[in-house]
């Protein structure tokens, strides 16, 4: 089946009437009578293996949901997710499969078979060995050097995933401290190295193509520092490279028994399952590490067997083309109530901008659809004394994903309380809002302008995902969700969530314009008076 024909379901001008008669419908009801029905829960929110995907706050009845089920049908998503996990090449313009899935799932390494399936099971098990060397505060591959410092340089998919698991699961007591190095900015490069002892320091350069300008001059700098400080051959044993492009890292100094390879049909933003992740799974220690994949891998397996209609990324798709597609919601927020979680939303950002920020579908005609949402989010409670006011009282509705975990790790239950109780409080107040009536009973007097401000319109939706705690297991089955979820949303939009096109044209603007900045000519494109401005600036 083509790609074209998938999109179908959703662009097809009777159902998007349905769709649209059913939120005619809904948009006359309070979303705070829709949560008094019985059985509300019941009907909209399901759990896998200790995670709870409540949608009881999306506007949404058993009849809409039933149609929205039918649109996943037609758009044939049970045939392309298929597809994927057998490794089709369905990142079109790539003429490549994707395939991160093999990473963490056995079953999916062995469709992938033959002599690859080989070379990414050796540089897992040198991950792992690397891993827990470097955890252990030995150098690898030998183990006889020490290291108390271990330096990630990457930026985009080759930082966010594994920065975020580092923080969410590094575990208290390992001694390997772990730094990040992302924009090419050197101010938090220079800091950092003012802090380390270049004996005991090792340095990953993580670069999918190992061409990015950011990564790559990061690694020149930190190569001349261990250079200066120790001499080449000491140097050299403390650089590590993890990418797809060997030959390259070779040439840039790296040597082969410490590169860590990953194959081209693992996507950068789907890379934190790879090698890309040796400093993360050095500090949380290479158990931990597994223990995410298999988490992961649990998901990867419900996403294949699960009905659509329990199918936890299937049924977060649908809430997300229902919000975007037909109540005509640009944006969406991601809210995580646990600090571990904080760079959860720029992973997030990343996940789905880059995946499917894309106005031409896979098959290059024009999408009549709107695509990914901004996204966004904040810590709560720090959310609430920030962007809470304009969810609550501004002008646009924007749908919000709540994340929070039951059973905290520390003791202090109160104050876990006092945490979710507030989050619980936001997804009350954003669904049910305050009338006047109810701003009268709970101010008393008001004058009449201040009234006004006082109210709350409500209807606002919200979706909750509740981990029963944040061990390695349920961050991956979580980060799996929200992959698979972004695939289900780029089958019903009918586009390939696997390239990034929209990246490429910056890139190859921003040499022309160093050059002009350096030397103070002109570099044309309207900067002219801007680059001479700088320049003057810089004199
Ligand atoms: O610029 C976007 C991007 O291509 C991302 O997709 C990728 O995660 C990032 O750059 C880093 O690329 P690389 O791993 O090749 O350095």
């Amino acid at each position: 089946m083509s790609q074209k024909s998938h999109m179908n379901a959703l662009i097809n001008p009777e159902t998007q009437e349905m769709l649209h008669k059913c939120n005619n419908k809904l948009s006359a009801i309070r979303l705070a009578d829709l949560l008094m029905e019985p059985d509300r829960f019941q009907h909209f929110a399901r759990t896998f293996e200790g995670l709870l995907y409540d949608f009881t706050r999306v506007r949404l009845d058993q009849p809409t949901l039933e149609l929205l089920l039918q649109v996943a049908q037609g758009s044939g998503i049970m045939a392309q997710r298929d597809a994927l996990f057998a490794g089709a090449p369905v990142n079109l313009t790539e003429h490549r499969p994707a395939l991160h899935m093999a990473l963490r799932c056995p079953e999916v390494l062995e469709a992938v078979g033959g002599s690859e399936a080989a070379r990414v099971r050796a540089a897992m098990a040198r991950l792992f060995q690397f891993a827990d060397s470097l955890h252990a505060g030995r150098l690898p591959p030998a183990a006889q050097e020490p290291v108390t410092d271990l330096v990630h340089v990457g930026i985009g998919g080759s930082l966010l995933g594994p920065k975020l698991i580092c923080e969410a699961l590094a575990s208290e007591t390992a001694s390997l401290r772990v730094h990040f190095l992302g924009s090419v900015d050197a101010l938090p490069r220079e800091r950092l190295l003012a802090s380390l002892n270049p004996a005991t320091t090792a340095v990953v350069l993580v670069s999918k193509s190992f061409t990015t300008g950011d990564t790559l001059l990061h690694g020149r700098r930190l190569r001349s520092w261990l250079t200066s400080a120790r001499g080449e051959e000491a140097a050299q044993q403390r650089l590590f490279a993890v990418t797809s492009q060997i030959e390259r890292a070779a040439s840039f100094g790296i040597a082969a028994e410490r590169l860590l390879y990953f194959s081209d049909w693992v996507g950068g933003r789907y890379s934190l399952w790879s090698p890309v992740s040796l400093a993360a799974a050095a500090r949380m220690g290479s158990e931990r590490f597994r223990r995410l994949l298999d988490g992961a891998a649990a998901m990867d397996r419900h996403f294949q067997q699960a009905p659509l209609s329990e199918n936890l990324p299937v049924l977060a798709a649908l809430i997300s083309v229902w919000h975007r597609n037909i109540c005509g919601y640009a944006a969406w927020g991601c809210m995580p109530y646990d600090q571990r979680l904080r760079l959860l939303p720029a992973y997030l950002q990343q996940l789905i901008m880059e995946s499917n920020g894309k106005s031409v579908c896979a098959d290059g005609t024009a999408s009549t659809l709107q695509t990914a949402p901004v996204v966004f989010g904040e810590t709560g409670t720090e959310a609430q004394h920030s962007v809470f006011q304009a969810l609550h009282q501004g002008s646009d509705v924007v749908p919000q994903n709540f994340v929070a975990v039951a059973r905290p790790d520390h003791s202090d239950q109160e104050a876990h309380d006092e945490l979710l109780a507030n989050m619980l409080a936001q997804m009350t107040a954003l669904a049910s809002g305050r009338d006047e009536a109810a701003t009268r009973d709970a101010l008393g007097t008001v004058p009449e302008a201040l009234l006004a401000q006082r109210v709350f319109a409500g209807d606002r939706p919200s979706e909750l995902l509740m981990l029963n705690q944040l061990d390695p297991e349920h961050l991956g089955r979580l980060l799996a969700f929200y992959e698979h979820k972004v695939f289900c949303e780029s089958v019903l939009w009918g586009i390939n969530a696997f390239d990034q096109w929209g990246v490429e044209l910056g890139k190859t603007l921003a040499p022309n314009i160093q050059a002009a900045l350096a030397s103070g000519d002109g570099a044309g494109q309207g900067l002219d008076e801007l680059l001479t401005h700088i320049h003057r600036l810089r004199r």
